[in-house]
């Protein structure tokens, strides 16, 4: 393939069966490699989506600077995004996130305002808050309200899982901003009634780089509950795991959240008989080697202890 830009080279991401990790042969699963975007993750979508809308509607002026709470990701996404178009960037970060987070932003030139890791990605929303109210001059997407996150999703994650494999029975993500199991999902109810939508999500006070427990007290205006048919719980030690075991059975380098939703479709695979069910892997694994995961041995404490089915 030829492009003309990075930006270009958004999307279109991989679909590749892991089915070697499923308990029930009549169950197939299958990764989509988000770490395949240019700055290794899912949100290269939304950054893309929420600028180049905010750019088409006249809310974004030349030169104008970006702020952004987030765990990494997006702000990665964002650096990427708005270095090409010529707009500064700032996000705020839990002091928390792993150091790669911290180079990649600085690679990517975006200036980091560190919030306190033990508030997680909530003290960061309320400091952006803080700082985008002494700044009214600064854009801030705000991808936990922002419709263009969903969107995102609906336009270009979900067409391709229908490409790739018209089969398709259930999606399972992770659950953020609640942005990819919105938008992905919408569109795969729309195109194909019957499509289950399953998040994966921690448990409260537990860290999963990237995922939200809706019980720790927000519910981000972009995630729409009735697209969710269901919610597994994972615990991190469990995530770390089966990340591990993602690498050295399928040679898939995910980050921790992808073995949480393998976790959680393994989890759905016990309670059907059949079906196609997509994991969406958020990101790579490059970003996680500083926790050694891969080359330290997690005993799974109490495993899914919470784990939480409603269909
Ligand atoms: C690593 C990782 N996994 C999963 C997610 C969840 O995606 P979403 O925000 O679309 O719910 C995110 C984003 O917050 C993430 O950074």
């Amino acid at each position: 393939m030829r492009y003309r830009s990075v930006l270009d080279m958004v999307g279109n991401t991989p679909l590749v069966e892991i089915s070697e990790l499923s308990p029930k042969p009549g169950v197939r699963l299958y990764a989509k490699l988000e770490g395949q975007n240019p700055t290794g993750s899912v949100k290269d979508r939304i950054a893309k989506f929420m600028i180049e809308a905010a750019e088409r509607e006249g809310r974004l002026q030349p030169g104008q600077t970006i702020l952004e709470p987030t765990s990494g990701n997006t702000g990665i996404a964002l650096a990427l995004v708005g270095r090409l178009k010529g707009y500064p960037v700032k996000v705020v970060m839990p002091d928390a996130v792993s150091p790669e987070r911290t180079e990649l932003l600085q690679a990517f030139g975006a200036e980091i305002i560190y919030s306190p890791g033990d508030l997680g990605t909530n003290g960061s929303v309320a400091l952006a808050r803080e700082v985008a109210a002494q700044h009214p001059d600064w854009f801030m997407p705000f991808q936990y309200e922002n419709p263009q996150n969903p969107s995102a999703h609906y336009y270009t994650t979900a067409p391709e899982i229908l490409a790739d494999l018209p089969e398709v029975t259930h999606f399972v993500a992770g659950l953020g901003t609640g942005g990819t199991l919105t938008g992905t999902g919408r569109r795969l109810k729309e195109e194909r009634p019957g499509v289950r939508i399953i998040a994966a999500a921690p448990h409260p006070g537990d860290q999963v780089q990237g995922l939200r427990s809706l019980e720790e007290g927000y519910i981000p205006p972009v995630l729409d509950e009735s697209v969710l048919d269901g919610r597994i719980v994972v615990d991190s030690a469990t995530s770390f795991r089966v990340t591990r075991e993602l690498t050295q059975r399928t040679g898939i380098f995910a980050g921790i959240s992808g073995g949480a939703v393998v976790r959680a479709a393994q989890r759905l695979a016990e309670r059907i008989e059949e079906g196609h069910v997509v994991c969406l892997l958020a990101d790579g694994g490059w970003k996680y080697l500083s926790s050694h995961l891969w080359t330290t041995d997690y005993a799974t404490i109490e495993e899914d202890v919470a784990d939480k089915l409603w269909w």
